[in-house]
């Protein structure tokens, strides 16, 4: 069976951790979208883990695969692959012969459109890792896949076209760049044929559906690891304000090669964090300021794992995750971070929002008007600090009241079952409630 993880708020609820607590029944974790703009943590033991592209179960020894669905820069790859070998893992990953190459060009375009666009206020606030230019050369059929990096004469005749069409772009829209070297196709073709190389040597490139479609027929459990949230959905999220692919559960499918069924008929569980955090910009109706923020932000340790940036808090927003539970249809929850929100006398929750006189359970489809809404709160009783090992290693029912009341409200405000609870950034910190795989 399947388990898919989609994160159901703005990125960075905790997915890795949740991850790696179910890997522990997986045989592969599967990454189907994103690249590395994507951080997460996987804290075992007080050793802690930061990967950006390479799947979070590979820290339990699971094979790792990273589907079509995502682009991929080599150099973080081989970086994270060799940082986790100095630690003394040695993970087995494959990659789909069809996911995009992230190129330098990519992350030059990036960052000169997002200046370009701070002009005139509108910059996404990207991570600068090349992404939406990458996934737009997809789009476009200009794109250099994994596998033609395998091929030198292939790789030579779609750098020479692609360049030139980058480079064109660049002395037309942005006066150049500072950085000739990611225009210049020798070097780019040097370098990435170098990478070709190494993929063959380890034998990493694969054709993944037929691989995970063989492996899950016969029996094995497949974990899917998606990045980013539902807020940050090309299609479903806060447009223009987005990541450029869709971390929702559909794309388990269109991004690693197994039919929709596949995904269906397992489990999909949303990850929460019990407030919100966004990196970038965009609106945030529930956007805290001042001493408050700071504190969930100081507890939280609120700052950016791919860019360092002070992550913006706000508090749960309840048609955020309406429409999260809706795109994805999650059969459980896993819900983050009650450890953090201890000690404040109350909580809140923006159960609906007020837009022009009327009240609204979901979140609207344009930024102008999301932006325009006013949270509906209901307030609740805070909780104290607890010994949260202590909480983790007895069982829920030790949870604060106060807590479990607040964790109890949303389930069943979503009418979904907690799969999981987190009370701190350990592995032994979450609380599994349901394993959504079978024995
Ligand atoms: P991801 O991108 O969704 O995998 O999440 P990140 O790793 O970017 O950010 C989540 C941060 O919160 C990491 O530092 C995690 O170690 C940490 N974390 C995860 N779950 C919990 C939790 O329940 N409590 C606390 N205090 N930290 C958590
Ligand atoms: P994980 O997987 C939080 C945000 C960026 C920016 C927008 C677009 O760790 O949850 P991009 O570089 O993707 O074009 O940036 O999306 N963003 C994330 N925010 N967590 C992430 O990943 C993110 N990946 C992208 O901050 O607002
Ligand atoms: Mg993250």
């Amino acid at each position: 069976m399947t388990v898919t993880i989609v994160g159901a708020q703005l990125g960075d609820e905790g997915k890795g951790g949740i991850v790696d607590v179910l890997a522990e029944r997986a045989d592969i974790v599967v990454r189907y979208q994103g690249g590395d703009n994507a951080g997460h943590t996987v804290v075992v033991g007080g050793d802690t883990y930061k990967l950006s592209l390479v799947p979070s179960g590979v820290i339990r020894g699971t094979v790792g695969v990273i589907g079509n669905g995502c682009v991929v820069n080599p150099e973080t790859l081989f970086d994270e692959l060799d940082t986790l070998r100095d630690r003394g893992l040695d993970p087995e990953l494959y990659i789909s012969g069809r996911a995009h190459v992230i190129m330098p060009y990519h992350r030059v375009l990036d960052r000169a459109e997002e200046s370009l666009k701070a002009d005139d206020d509108i910059a996404v606030g990207t991570t600068g890792r090349g992404i939406g230019p990458t996934y737009e050369d997809k789009m476009a059929r200009r794109g250099i896949r994994i596998a033609e990096l395998l091929y030198p004469d292939e790789l030579r005749t779609r750098l020479e076209y692609v360049v030139d069409y980058k480079q064109r772009l660049a002395d037309a829209l942005y006066d150049g760049t500072d950085q000739p070297s990611a225009f210049d196709v020798d070097q780019l073709f040097e370098t990435y044929a170098g990478y070709g190389d190494r993929l063959r040597e380890e034998e990493m490139v694969i054709d993944a559906g037929p691989y995970l479609a063989r492996r899950a027929a016969a029996g094995d459990q497949l974990l899917y690891e998606g990045a980013q949230g539902t807020t940050l959905d090309i299609d479903h999220g806060n447009y223009p304000y987005t990541t450029s692919s869709n971390p929702t559960a559909g794309y388990a499918a269109t991004g690693s090669g197994v039919g929709p069924g596949v995904i269906a008929d397992g489990e999909i569980i949303g990850v929460i964090k019990a407030y919100l955090s966004r990196v970038g910009e965009g609106p945030l109706p529930t956007e805290l300021e001042g001493d408050l923020a700071d504190e969930i932000r100081d507890r939280g340790g609120e700052y950016g794992t791919v860019t360092g940036r002070p992550r913006r808090i706000g508090w749960l927003d309840l048609p955020m995750l309406r429409d999260a539970t809706r795109a994805s249809g999650f059969t459980g929850l896993a819900l983050n971070h009650l450890d953090v929100l201890a000690g404040l006398d109350e909580v809140q929750i923006a159960v609906a929002y007020e837009l022009d006189g009327e009240e609204r359970m979901t979140v609207p489809s344009t930024t102008q008007a999301w932006a325009a809404c006013e949270p509906v709160y209901r307030t609740f009783d805070g909780w104290p600090d607890a010994d949260w090992d202590s909480v983790a290693e007895t069982g829920i029912e030790v949870l604060p009241d106060a807590a479990l009341a607040y964790a109890t409200f949303i389930a069943s405000e979503l009418d979904v079952p907690l799969a999981a609870v987190g009370v701190g950034p350990d592995r032994a910190q979450t609380l599994v409630l349901d394993h959504p795989f079978d024995d």
